[in-house]
């Protein structure tokens, strides 16, 4: 008989998106549930641009969860205006653990975004002094750029010219949606991370445009080919700089069912297992080795992410992820609006809880 179930330090997920208000109960308790550890989008409104506004976010989150375990690692928006003394603030502030880069108009909640890229030097370049992480949303914005061609775009363009002009930055390449971005981070491994997302591992745009427009498919940067697909697979399971990272990012029903469909998958409450349901399938399903893919989810959803972000390991709490049916509901509260999660109504073959330790 094989072995059913997979023991891993709780994960963490490096890239997590919150909101904030009346709906910070419900998003908080659903990360808080899956992970120990969480960085936390900055792309409010209005958005977190300061260590002091970052701190009151992170005391709100913290006044919300039920499971203080949890830890949520803040994040602050670079705008135009970012300077270098706002980088060495967040240096040396103890809960701001990246810059956050969303080219303007680029994605939900990016107005306040950078305008060009050269407005972010003198933040850039401190940053690449203090070794302080970058994460950028690599897509273009240009209206006349296809949208599938425009994690291609920034790459070619803005992107390269930040890896050139500051060769020693430490970047995060956040969602990472294609076989070209996937290159481009490969080529430049020695400085650069990238997070991968469960939608992006388990969807392509058949899953959003082939028999009917699924809106709680649609997400930026928006999920693209089959070959694109395995090459994230590929990367992910090949490269020790690509980690998990959800990108979950709720809206309310009215938003994403509507005819301007809001940007965001949402995932939280249950992304480990839609992880092993992303890569099962290297691992022999439909009777998975789930030792091996123990091994393997270690290292992605616990270990390299917290490698690359420099910090300390000291696991308590575990989790386990059973092969084992599970019904996803139809919607979660959300506000006066109800959220509908991926797979909404559907069963996934995955089910996880952390175990805490032994008293
Ligand atoms: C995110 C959101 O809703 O905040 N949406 C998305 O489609 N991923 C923003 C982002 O990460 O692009
Ligand atoms: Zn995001």
């Amino acid at each position: 008989m094989k072995e059913r179930t997979i023991r891993i330090p709780v994960p963490d997920d490096w890239h997590l998106h919150l909101r904030d208000g009346d709906v910070l109960d419900v998003t908080a308790n659903h990360a808080a549930s899956r992970c120990r550890r969480a960085i936390i989008m900055p792309n409010l409104k209005p958005p977190v641009v300061t260590v002091e506004e970052a701190r009151d976010y992170l005391e709100r989150i913290r006044a919300t969860v039920r499971r203080p375990s949890f830890e949520p690692l803040m994040t602050l928006y670079l705008t135009d205006r970012t300077d270098a003394s706002q980088i060495r603030k967040a240096v040396q502030s103890d809960h701001v653990f990246g810059v956050k880069l969303y080219p303007a108009g680029a994605t939900t909640n990016s107005e306040h975004g950078l305008t060009s890229i050269q407005k972010a030097k003198e933040a850039l370049a401190a940053m690449e002094e203090e070794g302080f992480p970058l994460l950028v949303h690599a897509e273009a914005t240009d209206p006349s750029i296809d949208v599938f061609d425009r994690e291609k775009a920034f790459v070619d363009g803005d992107l390269d010219w930040i890896c050139q002009r500051f060769p020693k930055l430490r970047i995060v390449f956040e969602h990472v949606s294609s076989r070209h971005g996937v290159e481009f981070v490969r080529s430049e491994s020695n400085r650069m991370g990238a997070t991968v997302t469960p939608h992006h591992l388990l969807l392509t745009r058949n899953d959003l445009l082939a028999g009917g427009l699924k809106p709680h498919h649609y997400c930026l940067p928006v999920v693209k080919t089959e070959e694109d697909r395995q090459s994230l697979m590929e990367a992910c399971l090949t490269l020790d700089n690509f980690f998990a990272g959800t990108d979950s990012a709720p809206h309310p029903r009215s938003k994403k069912e509507s005819h301007s469909c809001a940007a965001g998958i949402y995932t939280a409450p249950f992304f480990p297992e839609l992880y092993a349901m992303a890569f099962e399938h290297r691992f022999g399903a439909p009777e998975p080795d789930l030792e091996s893919m123990e091994g393997f989810l270690r290292d992605f959803l616990c270990v390299r992410g917290e490698r690359f972000y420099g910090l300390k390991s000291s696991a308590q709490e575990y989790m386990e992820i059973r092969r084992k049916d599970q019904q996803i509901p139809d919607h979660y509260p959300f506000g006066d609006d109800v959220l509908i999660p991926l797979y909404a109504g559907k069963t996934i073959p995955y089910t996880a809880e952390i175990i805490a330790p032994a008293p």
